[in-house]
């Protein structure tokens, strides 16, 4: 069986599917959007039915409905859990899009759309890379595949689905792709995802806006308190200045340090294309540690007063933001949560009121690169790219992750195939053809891979 062939020959199929789920505008944060999550949920559900898996269901949650489908071959052969999500961020700010977000478009080389590398065109990847192997009888793993329609949400209801199902999630490994790789030239595997403690503050001072000349000056003003404060959230260093915030921080040793250091990065070539002049954050740390091993803390929005046409002189009575920190290993939301808010609270400066909502949550893992699933990735990536994948610590956060192995206690291989410059959650998102054809070529040779090496017995 030659898989490139079989890719080639069936790749404009394969995009024009792509193509099809990617005009439906899932849309998991917004209650409009809500018979189009059913829509994706049940399209998934058809196209993983006529890849050729055995069942597949649209399950239930107090959330977007998770897909489920698997097809078993044998309990004597390993099983591989795949996980995907087939919810989108929204899309706005529309007006900066070059092509509607839900009308996909081909442009050298690149699929545009919201959801095209996150996360619809990784997940699709794997259900072709599946449906191939069906096809040819030569799948050599039970697959389980688990699509879920939370994620950009923090799956919130995943862990009573994970508690429910247990025993049908039962596996051998997870594998995920819906992380980036440095480039095609350079292949790598994502070895840790970053935590995340996301929430939203309300500053209150007057029981009312107020006239800013009547009143301005003897009455503590909301927004330029919480300006004040959320400045004093870092020191001079770039350090998170919240009592006990580095406490459970797990600093790597130099080692481990000079080995992330040979990850291949061009620091102009980053700055130019963000179109910045200088990289900032914590001192002491490289770009790669600041994104991959170091919390941080982020203003994600701030309002209040007026915003409108011209001008108006007011003393408002409110100011809000939302905030999130990254965490690492072994940071925990909760613990994270509490501190910042105990600490919040306690620099309020006298006349203001400062209430602490939390959003979601999620906790930092690090995969291992010694297990059989990891060394199966490895060598799926030396075949289709001639070349060994180098191990990267990413960013971004994956709430389930941490979840799959507490609840189910399995591991998981985070195989990305997207690039940090597809503009994912950002205008005119797109995901590269030879990125989703080398994905799916991957994919195929994992199982293969995974089928020898795995320790099941
Ligand atoms: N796929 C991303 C996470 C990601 C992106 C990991 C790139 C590594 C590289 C995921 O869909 C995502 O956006 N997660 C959110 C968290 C969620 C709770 C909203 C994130 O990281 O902000
Ligand atoms: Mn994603
Ligand atoms: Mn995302």
């Amino acid at each position: 069986m030659n898989i490139n062939h079989l890719i080639e020959n069936n790749k404009n199929r394969y995009l024009e599917e792509l193509m099809d789920l990617l005009r439906i505008p899932s849309v998991s944060a917004d209650p409009a959007y809500q018979p189009a999550m059913r829509k994706c949920a049940e399209w998934v559900q058809k196209s993983l039915l006529s890849a050729g898996v055995d069942s597949a269901e649209v399950i239930e949650t107090d959330g977007h409905p998770v897909v489920y489908a698997e097809k078993h071959i044998g309990s004597q052969y390993p099983t591989v859990l795949v996980y995907g999500h087939y919810d989108v961020q929204p899309p706005d700010p529309l007006e900066l899009w070059d092509s509607p977000p839900f009308e996909p478009v081909i442009k050298s080389g690149n699929i545009y759309a919201r959801g095209a590398a996150d996360d619809k065109g990784q997940f699709y990847m794997h259900i072709k890379a599946f449906e191939l192997l069906a096809e040819q009888q030569a799948l050599p793993v039970n697959i389980k595949f688990m699509i879920e329609g939370e994620e950009e949400v923090g799956s919130a209801n995943l862990r009573s689905f994970l508690l429910q199902h247990q025993s049908r999630l039962a596996a051998d490994v997870i594998l995920v792709s819906d992380t980036s790789m440095v480039g095609l030239d350079t292949p790598s595997i994502e070895t840790g995802l970053r935590g995340l403690a996301y929430l939203e503050v309300t500053a209150t001072g007057p029981n009312r806006d107020l006239h800013s000349g009547v009143y301005g000056g003897a009455v503590a003003n909301p927004i330029n308190a919480l300006c004040a404060m959320i400045a004093s959230l870092h020191d001079e260093s770039g350090r998170i200045n919240i009592p006990g915030f580095y406490d459970e921080v797990v600093e790597l040793s130099q080692d481990e340090r000079t080995a992330m250091a040979k990850r291949p990065f061009d620091l102009a070539a980053y700055q130019s294309a963000l179109g910045v002049d200088a990289v900032a954050g914590e001192s002491g740390y490289s770009t790669i540690e600041r994104t991959g091993i170091r919390p941080t803390l982020d203003v994600n929005g701030i309002w209040g007063g007026y915003t409108g046409e011209g001008a108006k002189t007011v003393l408002p009575s409110k100011a809000h933001a939302k905030l999130s920190m990254r965490l690492v290993p072994n940071q925990s939301s909760e613990n994270i949560a509490a501190l910042f808010t105990a600490h919040f609270r306690a620099i309020a400066p006298p006349g203001i009121r400062i209430d602490v909502r939390p959003h979601h949550g999620g906790e930092p893992v690090v995969t291992p690169t010694d297990m059989p699933a990891y060394r199966a990735a490895t060598l799926a990536i030396e075949q289709t790219f001639g070349k060994s994948p180098v191990p990267t610590r990413g960013g971004g956060s994956i709430p389930i992750i941490a979840l799959f192995e507490e609840i189910l206690g399995l591991k998981t291989v985070l195989m990305g195939f997207g690039l940090d410059s597809d503009a994912i959650h950002s205008p005119n998102e797109h995901f590269g053809i030879e990125n989703f054809l080398k994905g799916i070529e991957t994919i195929a040779h994992f199982h293969q891979q995974f089928a020898v090496l795995a320790e099941h017995k």
